[in-house]
């Protein structure tokens, strides 16, 4: 009887539940891959950190997740992305994948030329989005917005409702008044408003999320092991924050996907 290989463990980490938005999509693309995931929420929010701490953290939680034996790094936080991907790949000699902003393919979509850039400061500040509009949106007129509420809201579990509406009314209008026809969803938290968001933005607007691409590059980086099927694959999903809010906040934001969880053995 020949031995199959497994598919590698992935880990990912993020600040808090945002990256759980990029963990749905690998996990639709990967159903047979075991996930470890560790939310730094005791930590969250990152986006108003300096650079310094969030590198410190990522390293942190890296070598965690390491000890964990996962075989490949997510970076499913913009913030963390822009600050700590060049160290994390010059020190790790596995796969690291991050994830920014998606300026390029929301220039590729205006019409009005026109986009407007919902992220974390920590990931409008960086010296990378600022190489990525120069790059990519060239002639594009691009209009940032920090949405702190958003992330404090998601954490909370509010996805939807007034106190969800207004937060994304108060983001959004400013950017339809000023022609944005591309919205794009700069930090992994946001996509759980998604729905809240398009409800606000004009009908014939695009709302984008980096999620399904980086999903779509973790699996061609396992390629050909992911494709082993197996009984069933494990979710284990971690937080240095409360257990017992994590425990609540699953069914609303992965739901239909089995977990177990644990609080991270890390502060
Ligand atoms: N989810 C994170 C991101 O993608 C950061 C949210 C925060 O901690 O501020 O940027």
């Amino acid at each position: 009887m020949s031995l199959q290989p497994t598919p590698p463990k992935i880990g990912i980490l993020d600040s808090g539940v945002g990256g759980l938005s990029v963990l749905r999509e690998i996990h639709h693309l990967l159903p047979d891959a075991d996930i470890h995931y560790l939310g730094d929420s005791a930590w969250c929010p990152y986006g108003n950190k300096a650079p310094e701490v969030i590198l410190d953290r990522v390293v942190t939680i890296t070598d965690y997740l390491l000890g964990k034996g996962v075989e490949i790094i997510v970076i499913a936080c913009n913030s963390a992305t822009i600050h700590a991907v060049g160290a994390l790949r010059a020190t790790y000699p596995i796969p690291i994948v991050g994830m920014e902003p998606a300026v390029k393919p929301a220039a590729a979509l205006t019409r009005s030329g026109v986009i407007g850039v919902l992220a974390t400061e920590a990931s409008i500040a960086g010296e990378k989005f600022h190489q990525l509009v120069t790059q990519h949106a060239n002639g594009v007129r691009v209009i940032t917005r920090p949405c702190p509420r958003f992330v404090e809201l998601v954490e909370a579990g509010i996805l939807s409702g007034p106190e969800a509406e207004s937060a994304v009314r108060k983001a959004i209008d400013p950017l339809v008044e000023s022609g944005a026809d591309v919205f794009v969803l700069g930090c992994t938290h946001y996509p759980f408003l998604r729905a809240v968001v398009e409800k606000m933005t004009p009908a014939e607007s695009h709302v984008v999320d980096t999620g399904p691409a980086v999903a779509k590059r973790v699996a061609s980086l396992l390629e050909p092991v992911s494709a082993i099927h197996r009984e069933r694959s494990e979710i284990h999903i971690e937080t240095t924050g409360g257990l017992e809010q994590l425990d609540l906040l699953l069914p609303k934001l992965l739901p239909g996907i089995k977990a177990t969880t644990a609080k991270a053995e890390i502060s």
